[in-house]
């Protein structure tokens, strides 16, 4: 298995390529990319015959920014005659390991993509019932299988972990916007939190803690918060949602997020400012290490050319900073659906 099947934001391709080539080299496993500007993936091939499932193996896709999804390739199907899709999906699974858990029929996120979607729908259920046939569908199994529409008669058929790829189809959730939210960047941080922490966001979000928000008008991260009971300082010059304000758990502060600083330390410190990706770092930075939060999440934008190198930039200036205080944490960066030309990036330390 010498491919890596990659989903990622439309325009991103580039970065996305660039990035999964690093690991490889850095990895031993080089390789070369199909990434086409617009595709919303990219196919990665290994130069070794099992190079696609070795780097695989030895890298998670929470060290990738910009792959939302991915899986191990078994093949890449063409020609598939309208009659029969499914019966050469099931010839080429030999190769599968074992059984697998479930599957999901994929579309990438560009426009082709979404208009095949129709068509991967249909054929769920006839894939549902071969798999079931042939014997390759069981409960306890981690593997779960992947096929990939790219036409009508083309697609990508792999596996993924279920431990080590996304816990939704393309890495997209399905998320509804929440009538009483004040804008729609409400379903960053619900997709941030989702993918974070799952089921156990509570441990990290307990009810009655604190929280600071800077940039946080109209109020969609706040309105996240709030929902979760928590307490949150609402800084911002622009004018916040009502509702919001009338809840009892916002206060807000119309002052400049760069220059505010918490009367006593809070449980998180978010942040969706506009401003330069090095300098949202360099303040992300210094509030972990000030003791001013103890978790943060963040967005850095990336309107430049040079996206990856930014985010590299970034990322190592807050490597530094942590390292040199000894703080123990998680670093999470990712493109994430509800992201556009942004990253989410979060640095969490253990639950008290
Ligand atoms: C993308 S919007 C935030 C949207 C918000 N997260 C939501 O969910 O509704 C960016 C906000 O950052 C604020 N902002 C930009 N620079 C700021 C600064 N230096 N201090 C405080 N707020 C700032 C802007 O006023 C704007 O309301």
């Amino acid at each position: 298995m010498k491919s890596l099947f990659l989903f990622c934001r439309p325009g991103f391709e580039d970065a996305c390529a660039a990035e999964v080539s690093a690991h490889a080299g850095r990895l031993q496993l080089p390789g070369w990319c199909r990434a086409r500007p617009g595709d919303g993936f990219v196919l990665f091939t290994s130069h070794a015959e099992d190079g696609g499932v070795c780097l695989y193996n030895r890298l998670a896709l929470d060290e990738l920014v910009f792959a939302r999804q991915w899986f191990v390739v078994l093949a890449e199907l063409g020609a598939l005659q309208p009659a029969d899709r499914i019966g050469p999906l099931l010839a080429s699974l030999d190769a599968l390991p074992e059984p697998v858990r479930g599957f999901w029929m994929e579309t990438p996120d560009s426009n082709e993509g979404k208009s095949l979607s129709t068509l991967a729908h249909k054929l769920e259920h006839p894939l549902r019932r071969a798999l079931a046939d042939a014997g390759r569908l069981a409960d306890g199994s981690p593997l779960w299988l992947h096929c990939c529409l790219l036409g009508g008669d083309h697609l990508v058929v792999g596996y993924a972990c279920h431990h080590n790829s996304a816990p939704w189809p393309g890495g997209i959730p399905r998320l509804k916007m929440p009538r009483s939210a004040p804008s729609r960047s409400t379903l960053k941080l619900e997709e941030a939190l989702l993918r974070l922490f799952g089921d156990a966001v509570d441990r990290y979000l307990p009810p009655g803690g604190r929280a600071v928000d800077l940039g946080a008008a109209p109020g969609g991260w706040t309105w996240q918060l709030v929902r979760r009971h928590q307490f949150v300082t609402a800084v911002d010059n622009g004018p916040m949602d009502a509702a919001l304000l009338d809840s009892g758990q916002v206060e807000h502060r119309r002052e400049d997020g760069f220059r505010f600083r918490p009367r006593q330390p809070v449980d998180w410190m978010v942040c969706d400012m506009v401003e330069r990706p090095v300098r949202i770092a360099a303040l992300a930075a210094e509030w972990m290490t000030r003791g001013w939060c103890r978790h943060t999440l963040f967005n850095l934008k990336l309107p430049m050319k040079k996206r990856r190198a930014e985010v590299e930039r970034c990322l190592a200036l807050i490597e530094t900073r942590l390292t040199k205080t000894g703080i123990r944490y998680r670093l999470f960066a990712k493109q994430l659906y509800h992201d556009r030309e942004e990253i989410t990036v979060a640095l969490i330390r253990p639950p008290p």
